[in-house]
């Protein structure tokens, strides 16, 4: 410790804060130069105090985790800030103005101490503290996760600059924490052009948001943000894709747009009378048990943990509301990062409408976990052909070979039925021989109707999609 600061420690000891904090200036005064105050001149008397401590270089404290913590604050970054105006103790509020400086105080780490200020923003930036408390890296941190992000993670509050200034891409706050995600992000489309061009390209909060950030494969919050850009993308993909709200539903952006992404189906757990998917009760894992049971063979869940799954969510409350909904995802996080520009995406239909696609050998069950993100498990690709995953397989009718709407009418049995999924598949094939083969011819003249459509499509993209 310098000379400046044992003598502010005896000035210190023992007076009521103002006069504390008078003595500081009177400190501060002789300790800083004339140039220095000039510098000064927005900030108050009780911060500029502080700093006649906090702005040295070196000023260090090792704590208990063996870190060292840099105690040092520049004035001038700190009047150049957005915070010029807030006074230290605004923020610091909990600093015992007798002892400060004098005893040292003990502090477990870095991470601990961080934490220890996190509520520091809320009372002057009510609204962003909301929708951050909303967000997936707040129920991280109320889980216990201490590498989720806090305010202060994204935002240095001594330098904070305004958040209009147009920085470099690398320092989005996101990149430290998620660095593969960055490297993909900052090569594909968006990238390049943001950096060629400046603002107009999102950047990770751009699709994300910045603080009500959700889990990416949950809900629809990511397609929205797209789409909200490019206000045009339903109507030109009219022009070539069937049903284009369908696909959009079903399909994943990256899906198509990373065309050299590895695909998977992703079943996930859905309220079809609140139309949304299903969370995990806190304190009631009852999907992870029965998940591990089934993972516990090392293959993935099987069509009768599938079925008893959705059954006993039914059970719970759920009456027959629950259901699994097919949707086609990129396999990792780095993938749905690496869009490509629009001549090279997927427009080839045979890359999913037929046999043994590569997308549908590989599936995944999910379902919202405590905080928020999702949780997956393998599964039998074998499940996509059968009875019991009845709803993402009447998602995926038109794909493959005999998949069809019967499967509508199935739902109603297993959802309501105690039948044993053997009996269930009988019964149902002498019940409906009679619309399957109905709905059997439809689906034949609407894919030689697609295919025709399509022809044009698959020479124009040949190349592409290889
Ligand atoms: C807007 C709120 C805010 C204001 C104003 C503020 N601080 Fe901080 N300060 C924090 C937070 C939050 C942390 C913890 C940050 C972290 O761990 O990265 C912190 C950490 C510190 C630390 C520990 C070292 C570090 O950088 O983590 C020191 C020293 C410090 N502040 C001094 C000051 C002084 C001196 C002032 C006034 C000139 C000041 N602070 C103003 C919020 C604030
Ligand atoms: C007399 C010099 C001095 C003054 C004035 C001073 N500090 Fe400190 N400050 C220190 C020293 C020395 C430490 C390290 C204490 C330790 O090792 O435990 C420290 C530590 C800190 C820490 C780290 C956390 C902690 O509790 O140890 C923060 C934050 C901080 N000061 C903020 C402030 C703020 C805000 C003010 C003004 C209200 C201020 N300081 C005024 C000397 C000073
Ligand atoms: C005492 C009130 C106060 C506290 C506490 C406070 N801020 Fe601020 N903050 C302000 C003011 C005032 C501004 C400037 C607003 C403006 O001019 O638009 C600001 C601006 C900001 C900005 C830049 C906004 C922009 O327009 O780009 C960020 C980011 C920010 N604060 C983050 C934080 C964080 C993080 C914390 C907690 C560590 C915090 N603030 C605590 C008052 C506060
Ligand atoms: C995961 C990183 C992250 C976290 C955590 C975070 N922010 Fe932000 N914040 C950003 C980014 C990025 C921006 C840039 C503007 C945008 O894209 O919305 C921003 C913008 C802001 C702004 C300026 C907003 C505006 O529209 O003018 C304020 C104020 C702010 N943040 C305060 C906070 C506060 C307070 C917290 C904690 C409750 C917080 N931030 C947590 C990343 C974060
Ligand atoms: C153009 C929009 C867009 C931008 C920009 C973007 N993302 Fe994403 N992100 C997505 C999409 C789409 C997904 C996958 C969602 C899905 O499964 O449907 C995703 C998924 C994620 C995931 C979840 C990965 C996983 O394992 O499931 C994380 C984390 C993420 N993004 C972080 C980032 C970060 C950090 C940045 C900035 C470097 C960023 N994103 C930029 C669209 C974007
Ligand atoms: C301090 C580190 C940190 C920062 C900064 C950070 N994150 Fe995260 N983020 C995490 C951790 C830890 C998780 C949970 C583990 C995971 O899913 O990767 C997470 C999870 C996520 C998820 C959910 C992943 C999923 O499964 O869908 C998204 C989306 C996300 N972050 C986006 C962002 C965005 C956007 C930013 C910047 C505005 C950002 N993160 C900044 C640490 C961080
Ligand atoms: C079935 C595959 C597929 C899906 C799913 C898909 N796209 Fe496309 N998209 C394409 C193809 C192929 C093109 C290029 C069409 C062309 O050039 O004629 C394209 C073009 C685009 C373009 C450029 C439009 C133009 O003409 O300038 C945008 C933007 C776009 N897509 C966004 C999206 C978004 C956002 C989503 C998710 C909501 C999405 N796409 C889903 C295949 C797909
Ligand atoms: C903040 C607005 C914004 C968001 C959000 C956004 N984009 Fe973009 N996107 C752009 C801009 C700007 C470009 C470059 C100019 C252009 O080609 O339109 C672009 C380019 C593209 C291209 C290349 C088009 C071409 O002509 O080759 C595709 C494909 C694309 N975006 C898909 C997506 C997808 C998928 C998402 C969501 C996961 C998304 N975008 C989210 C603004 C956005
Ligand atoms: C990336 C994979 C993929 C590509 C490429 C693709 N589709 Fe599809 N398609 C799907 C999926 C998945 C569904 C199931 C949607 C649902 O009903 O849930 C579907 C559904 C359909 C349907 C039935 C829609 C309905 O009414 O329910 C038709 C028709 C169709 N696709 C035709 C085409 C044609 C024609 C092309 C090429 C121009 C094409 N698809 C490209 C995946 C794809």
């Amino acid at each position: 410790m310098n000379s400046s600061c044992a003598a502010g420690t005896m000035i210190l000891s023992s007076r009521p804060k103002s006069f504390v904090l008078a003595g500081m200036l009177a400190l501060a005064l002789s300790f800083v130069g004339l140039t220095a105050r000039a510098a000064e001149g927005e900030m108050s008397k009780e911060s500029t105090a502080c700093l006649s401590c906090h702005d040295k270089q070196g000023l260090t404290k090792t704590l208990d985790s063996g870190e060292v913590l840099s105690l040092s604050i520049s004035t001038t970054a700190y009047t150049e800030s957005m915070h010029k105006k807030a006074d230290c103790e605004d923020c610091h509020s909990n600093l015992d103005s007798k002892t400060h400086g004098k005893v040292k105080s003990a502090i477990k780490s870095k991470r601990e101490f961080t934490l220890g200020m996190r509520e520091s923003c809320r009372d002057c930036h009510k609204k962003k503290a909301t929708e951050y408390d909303d967000s997936v890296h707040a129920a991280l941190i109320k889980a216990g996760n201490k590498k989720a992000p806090l305010c202060s993670d994204c935002h240095n509050p001594h330098t904070v600059r305004s958040t209009k200034i147009v920085t470099p891409i690398a320092e989005t706050p996101c990149a430290k924490c998620h660095e593969a995600i960055f490297k993909a992000y900052s090569k594909d489309v968006h990238g390049h052009e943001r950096i060629a061009k400046g603002i107009s390209a999102p950047l990770c909060a751009g699709c994300h948001q910045a603080h009500a950030v959700k889990a990416a494969s949950m809900g629809e919050g990511v397609k929205d943000a797209c789409l909200a850009c490019h206000k045009e993308a339903v109507n030109q993909h009219k022009d070539w894709l069937p049903n284009t709200a369908r696909h959009f539903d079903a399909i994943s952006c990256p899906v198509c747009h990373a065309p050299d992404a590895k695909r998977r189906v992703n079943l996930r757990l859905y309220d079809s009378t609140a139309k949304r998917q299903v969370a995990e009760k806190t304190g009631v894992p009852k999907f992870e048990n029965r998940a591990d049971a089934g993972d516990s063979k090392a293959m993935g869940l099987d069509e009768r943990a599938l079925w008893s799954l959705l059954k006993e969510f039914n059970q719970d409350g759920g009456d027959g509301k629950m259901l699994l909904r097919g949707r086609l995802e990129v396999s990792s996080g780095v993938e749905a990062h690496q869009l490509a520009e629009k001549s090279k995406a997927i427009k080839d239909c045979d890359t999913c409408h037929r046999q043994g696609a590569a997308a549908f050998q590989s599936v995944t069950l999910t379902i919202a976990g405590p905080d928020g993100r999702p949780l997956r498990h393998g599964v039998q690709n074998e499940v996509l052909n059968s009875l019991t995953s009845m709803e993402s397989v009447r998602g995926f009718y038109a794909i493959g070979s005999t998949r069809i709407k019967l499967l509508d009418y199935l739902l109603v049995l297993v959802v309501f039925g105690a039948l044993s999924v053997p009996l269930a598949h009988m019964t149902v094939k002498r019940l409906f021989k009679g619309v399957r083969e109905k709905l059997e011819a439809e689906r034949l003249a609407a894919a030689q109707d697609a295919n025709k459509q399509a022809s044009t499509g698959n020479r124009h993209d040949d190349d592409a999609s290889k």
